[in-house]
């Protein structure tokens, strides 16, 4: 509780306040340099408490862009042999069956680097929170006519309870569970907006399973993560997670499953080559 009578008279509070700002004065005259540099470092700490987030969230989209530019073969048919399974998909959704289309949610679609790997038709919803993406991804998505984007949700996977339990097809994360903030909760809201019988389809990057051999990755994998190097850089992305005991314990009705070293487009990203990828079906 508030004691009014404790508080100084204003007059004293009046008084302090000058005499701070005399000491102040006294110190940037005797020493105007190193006022500048303080004065430049709390500018520079205010700047990134209020802006740091979405510069780097803007950095990303961006980095991102440049990236799905630069698309390597190997990769791609890496991918697609997971995506292979949306071929013989019919949709629960009487009205799709008929359209012959599917209704698939992307959470963490970026820039949109998997509009290649959709069936033409698929009703695309997309979860994503970063929202400088947005004109990335419908830049991208002008060259696919054929795939019709029903909703942009500007929102964490954790927090997509907007979309309707058992509503979807297929989801799909490629690349995203290492950035989460709680892969448990992505898992389960990716388990209840699937329709019974319906597809988790999930390309990741995880921590290396060797036992032997792979020392020195391992090494980067943990160094990098836990120094909070890579995730500044990479937007929060983690190199060290293994998603897939989550996963498995979420009660799919059957996850099927490979772990494989992914071809990577450059030298540097082979600290991420370790993958999981499969499908999980509801
Ligand atoms: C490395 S990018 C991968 C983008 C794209 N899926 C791909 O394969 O190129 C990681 C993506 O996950 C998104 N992301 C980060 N945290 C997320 C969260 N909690 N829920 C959903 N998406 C998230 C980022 O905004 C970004 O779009």
């Amino acid at each position: 509780m508030l004691e009014w009578s404790k508080l100084p008279d204003t007059a004293a509070v009046r008084e302090g306040v000058l005499e701070v700002w005399v000491q102040l004065q006294e110190y940037v005259q005797a020493r105007p340099r190193q006022a500048c540099v303080g004065l430049g470092v709390a500018a520079g700490g205010l700047l990134l408490w209020k802006f740091g987030p979405s510069l780097r969230h803007r950095y990303f989209a961006w980095i991102n862009c440049k990236f799905s530019d630069i698309k390597s073969e190997d990769y791609e048919a890496f991918k697609r042999t997971v995506f292979a399974s949306l071929k013989d998909m019919t949709s629960q959704d009487p009205k799709l069956q008929e359209e012959k289309t599917l209704r698939i949610l992307e959470i963490g679609a970026g820039v949109g680097t998997n509009f290649n790997m959709y069936p033409d038709h698929t009703r695309l919803i997309v979860a994503d929170p970063n929202p400088y993406f947005e004109k990335y991804f419908i830049k991208n998505k002008s060259k696919f006519p054929n795939i019709k984007t029903e909703t942009i949700i500007v929102a964490k996977g954790e927090d997509i309870d907007m979309v309707k339990s058992s509503s979807v097809d297929v989801v799909v994360t490629t690349l995203v569970l290492c950035s989460v903030t709680d892969v448990a909760k992505v898992v389960s809201q990716v388990k209840r907006v699937l329709v019974p019988g319906g597809k988790y389809i999930f390309v990741e990057h995880v921590y290396d399973w060797a036992r032997k051999g792979q020392a020195i990755r391992k090494f980067l994998q943990n160094i990098l993560t836990y120094t909070g190097l890579w995730p500044f850089v990479f937007d929060g992305c983690h190199l060290n997670r293994n998603p897939l005991p989550v996963i498995e314990a979420v009660g799919f009705s059957d996850v099927s499953v490979e772990q494989q070293y992914a071809p990577m487009p450059a030298a540097f990203m082979l600290v991420a080559a370790p993958h999981l990828k499969g499908v999980a079906t509801k």
